[in-house]
């Protein structure tokens, strides 16, 4: 991960201005997870447009299926290539794979990678997104860290209650129940926001704010709960910890950039801020 953030910021360094959204949020994890599935880095931007498109399916289904299929067949040679010369990479540990004498079939496996790159890539591209406009808009915060980095893990995971990239969850109710006084029938499609949990008043005092100073650990359902918790929340906790420290070691005065527009975090499905124009001392 290191060498992949690295190299991104090498591209910018020299410049003393960027968006870093456009030029390294966006790029990084992308990078970070085609590595670990064993595709060249090279195409990682174009697995990132990709999977923004299979992210935006249930909006745009016609360009979803579209960009689910291109995968699928950029893949194809990569597979069937992992399927006669295994290399150390997730594909062909994915292909090779075996529980009780079974294998996965190629349903299961293009499935499986279909699902990684998008979960692998926007979250956490998003995510890294949301960590730098809390440190760039709360005084302060950035030299506390560069003075003492222990406090790395605090603001990471305060940035995951208060703004988790990927907030909604959606479920059907298997029997009749009832939540908090609301009657839900069996066979209800119920779309949850998890953010709403992380900043519940009964839990987090002031949970609106981002305070990396609360009371610690702050536990918190960014990476959702039970049998569906995130399968990359420790490689996403690493990115993020990777990222932010090479970032903030290398662009010294890091400090939002007074010409542009302030960064906004939104989005439904999704959330994070869309640019984050920055500038630096060079
Ligand atoms: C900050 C970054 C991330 C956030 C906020 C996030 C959030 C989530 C959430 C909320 C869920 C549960 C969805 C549900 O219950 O319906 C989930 C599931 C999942 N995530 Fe992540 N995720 C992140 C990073 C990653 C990364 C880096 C990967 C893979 C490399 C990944 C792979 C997955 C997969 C495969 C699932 C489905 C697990 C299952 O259904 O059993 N995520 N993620």
């Amino acid at each position: 991960m290191a060498p992949i953030v690295n190299e991104l910021l090498d591209g910018i360094a020299p410049r003393g201005r960027a968006d870093l959204v456009a030029e390294l949020t966006q790029r990084f994890p992308t990078r970070v997870i085609a590595g670990i599935m064993g595709v060249p880095l090279d195409d990682a931007d174009q697995f990132r447009l990709w999977s923004e498109q299979v992210s935006a399916g249930p909006l745009y289904p016609e360009a979803g299926h579209a960009a689910s299929q291109a995968m699928r067949d950029y893949l194809h040679p990569i597979v069937e290539d992992r399927k006669q010369n295994p290399q150390d990479d997730l594909i062909s540990d994915i292909i090779h794979a075996e529980i009780d004498g079974q294998r996965l079939d190629d349903e299961h496996i293009y499935g499986f990678l279909l699902l990684l790159m998008p979960a692998g890539a926007e979250t956490t591209s998003r995510e890294l997104g949301i960590a730098l406009t809390a440190l760039l808009t709360h005084d302060g915060w950035l030299s506390r860290l560069k003075d003492d980095w222990s406090q790395l893990d605090q603001v990471i995971e305060e940035t995951l209650r208060w703004e988790s990239s990927a907030p909604l969850a959606t479920r059907e109710a298997t029997e009749d129940t009832e939540v908090d006084g609301c009657p839900v029938t069996a066979g209800t499609r119920l779309m949850m926001t998890m953010t709403s949990a992380n900043r519940d008043e009964q839990a987090y005092a002031d949970g609106h704010r981002w305070d990396p100073d609360r009371d610690q650990p702050v536990p918190h359902m960014a990476f959702g709960w039970g049998r569906h918790l995130c399968l990359g929340m420790h490689l996403a906790r690493l990115e993020l910890r990777v990222a932010l420290r090479a970032i903030i070691d290398r662009l010294d005065g890091l400090r939002l950039d007074p010409d542009a527009e302030p960064p906004l975090i939104r989005g439904v499905a999704f959330r994070g801020p869309e640019e984050l124009h920055v500038v630096w001392d060079v």
